[in-house]
């Protein structure tokens, strides 16, 4: 069970430890038994394909380690973010007995849905309870399960309802993503060269040298992809917790990414696909304003060897609302980050560097979008 990175998250009075390698699931009765104390308890809320694969192995290592064990699963599918599965997880957790107590660990074992759903269940119940992130799909690993946004999804709009509230730990086992469909791992493929984009060119090069390797889900590749990029995620989260200042970066990619994810309705194409066009937009952008000069097409490349899309017409399924430049723009007038009427861009100014942008004109927005 190798551990190949140990990456501090730094905050005053929270902080906590991201341990990434492979064949890691077995540790995580001992960080909830540090978390807890011994004979302590960890309940493990998961959805149920996960479940199915992966949530023994979770449960064998908190008895193991002598803490009490209860499974709550709840249906897999972002359509199952919502209020009404919260409520029924809720009440599953306060009906157990012996009942919980202050001290019960939550441990969040799935991708983005389930850590989203269960970070808020230990944001609420009984005011707050520790948990451990244990992600198990490459977008969780490299951006969902560090930072502690925890949330749902509301009628109105995507992750309307959360709070910020963070893990104690997070376990990241790279051999887990073995059993991850393919199409669920180009979604933390784009978040991975976001981060490259926005603070870390080497990553990039990372990347570049081992592309076969990471599409062949090499856990020990994966385990240096997620550990570079966790590394970027915890600086970022260590230095701007809330998002005042410079965890906006994290969005690169994604205002008009989200954008073309509204419009397209749901299923019609992943959220990685979705930013990929969106970074590729932002480089556009970047280029009529004369930021930058030659790093978009390093990138659209890096792209299309992951299997991600450049443009429009990597993306057939799309309705021509979704490839609709004013259609867009309107979308993202309603974007829960656009401030008074103004859409913010965040920008590439140099290898590894952003800076956030308020005067993006609706002519170099429309023309971004008309040029993918
Ligand atoms: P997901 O949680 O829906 O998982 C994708 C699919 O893969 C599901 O069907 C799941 O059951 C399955 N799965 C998960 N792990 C598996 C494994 N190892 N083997 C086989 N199947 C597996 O989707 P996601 O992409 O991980 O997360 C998306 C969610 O994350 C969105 O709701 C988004 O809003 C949220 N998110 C949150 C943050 C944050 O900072 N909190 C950041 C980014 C995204
Ligand atoms: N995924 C963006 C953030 O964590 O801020």
């Amino acid at each position: 069970m190798p551990i190949t990175h140990e990456i501090p998250v730094n905050l005053t009075g929270r902080s906590y430890k991201v341990t990434v390698g492979v064949d890691l699931l077995e540790q995580v009765g001992a960080a909830a038994a540090a978390l807890t104390g011994s004979a302590g308890r960890g309940v493990i809320i998961t959805d149920s394909t996960v479940r199915a694969i992966h949530a023994d192995a979770v449960a064998d290592s908190l008895t193991r380690a002598g803490c009490r064990c209860d499974v709550i699963e709840f249906p897999t599918g972002e359509e199952h973010k919502n209020l009404t599965t919260y409520g029924g997880v809720m009440d599953k957790l306060l009906s157990l007995d012996p009942p919980i107590d202050r001290k019960s660990v939550i441990v969040a074992l799935g991708g983005g849905v389930v850590g989203d759903l269960a970070g808020f269940v230990a944001a609420t119940a009984l005011r707050g309870l520790p948990f451990i992130n244990v992600p198990t799909t490459l977008l969780a690993d490299v951006d969902a399960a560090v930072g502690g946004k925890t949330g749902l999804n509301a009628p109105a709009g995507k992750n309307l309802i959360g709070a910020f509230h963070q893990p104690g730990a997070v376990i990241i086992d790279a051999a887990v993503l073995k059993t991850l469909p393919a199409g669920e791992f180009g979604n933390g493929l784009a978040e991975c060269v976001k981060h490259g984009v926005i603070r870390d060119d080497s990553l990039l090069d990372f990347i570049e040298g081992n592309i076969a390797k990471i599409m062949a889900a090499d856990a020990d590749t994966l385990a240096e992809l997620i550990g570079r990029n966790v590394a970027i995620k915890a600086a970022v989260v260590s230095a701007d917790e809330r998002e005042s200042s410079e965890r906006a970066h994290l969005n690169f990619g994604h205002t008009i990414g989200h954008a073309v994810e509204t419009a397209a309705g749901y299923g019609v194409v992943s959220h990685g696909q979705a930013v990929a066009v969106g970074m590729v937009a932002a480089f556009g952008i970047a280029e009529a304003r004369s930021l930058i000069d030659s790093a978009a097409g390093r990138v659209r490349k890096i792209l299309v060897a992951l299997s991600l899309p450049v443009g429009f017409d990597d993306l057939p399924d799309l309705p021509a609302e979704a490839r609709d430049p004013g259609r867009l723009r309107e979308i993202m007038a309603h974007d829960k980050k656009t401030l008074g009427g103004v859409v913010r861009f965040i920008l590439p100014v140099a290898p590894g560097s952003v800076a956030i942008f308020d005067d993006v004109t609706d002519e170099q927005i429309k023309a971004a979008i008309a040029a993918l």
